[in-house]
């Protein structure tokens, strides 16, 4: 009922030309790859270029952050307008990276959401702990407070539309990927924090693992019955492990 969603989020690489390179070499390879759907999350320079590069494709393009204010006096940011308006399809919000040196804040992170919304902008958000919060047993304390604070302005229909993506943070660029019980374990306890403001609209709500994800452990993760896809970092540069990824999501 679910369909996949396999995203690539670049982070800071690839230059235009890099980019092309990469979209002429995926193309090709998910061309027949129904049953899921596809999305790289690129640098706001390679945006315009991977909308063009992509139209017509199943591959949709997605920022890697937006502002939440509709414009104003904020240097060196970007609107969900200014991204829907060249065709942008969505917009990852809350990145750990981000979260991390960048200063962003659940409550930011609120707004974000529903500017995303208003602007026709889908939105991944991502939530997930240290690797100490978990040492410490507060895996679900974090994404309660998470999830409780960047949701709550969001209505049921926004909610059932929304993708979150669980990214233990010790597993993100590491190699030490999450278990799969420890993988199901959050995903499950993610839906369940959507299900407590509206049980329906969580059934919907697409719900992706991320954190070393490879083509090697790609189809146990994605097997798992609340895991509905993947946030890719670097398996997601190479248009071969993630076309193999994505094969791994219909498989
Ligand atoms: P990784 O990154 O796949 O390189 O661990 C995932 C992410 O940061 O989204």
């Amino acid at each position: 009922m679910r369909t996949p969603l396999i995203a690539g989020n670049w982070k800071m690489h690839k230059t235009v030309a890099e980019a092309e390179r990469f979209i002429s070499g995926l193309l090709p390879l998910v061309y027949a790859a129904d049953g899921v759907d596809l999305a790289i999350c690129v640098p706001f320079t390679d945006l315009q270029a991977m909308v063009d590069s992509t139209r017509g494709s199943r591959v949709s393009v997605y920022a890697q952050n937006m502002h939440q204010a509709p414009e104003g006096a904020f240097t060196g940011e970007v609107s969900a307008a200014m991204l829907s308006e060249i065709d942008v399809h969505g917009v990852v919000l809350g990145h750990s990276e981000r979260r991390e040196y960048f200063n962003e804040t659940d409550a930011v992170l609120a707004e974000k959401l529903l500017a995303a919304r208003s602007a026709g902008l889908a939105a991944i958000l991502c939530v997930g702990e240290t690797g100490q919060q978990r040492d410490e047993d507060e895996t679900e304390a974090v994404l309660t407070a998470q999830l409780d604070r960047g949701l709550a302005l969001l209505d049921a229909e926004a909610l059932a539309e929304l993708v979150i993506a669980y990214e233990p943070i010790w597993a993100i660029g590491t190699g030490a990927v999450a278990t799969a019980e420890q993988a199901q374990e959050a995903c499950a306890f993610v839906r369940s924090r959507v299900a407590a403001v509206h049980a329906e609209a969580a059934e919907s709500t697409r719900i992706l693992y991320g954190g070393s994800v490879k083509s090697d452990n790609a189809a146990e993760l994605l097997g798992l019955p609340d895991v509905d896809g993947a946030l890719v970092g670097g398996a997601s540069l190479e248009p071969e492990s993630f076309a193999a990824i994505a094969a791994a999501a219909v498989s």
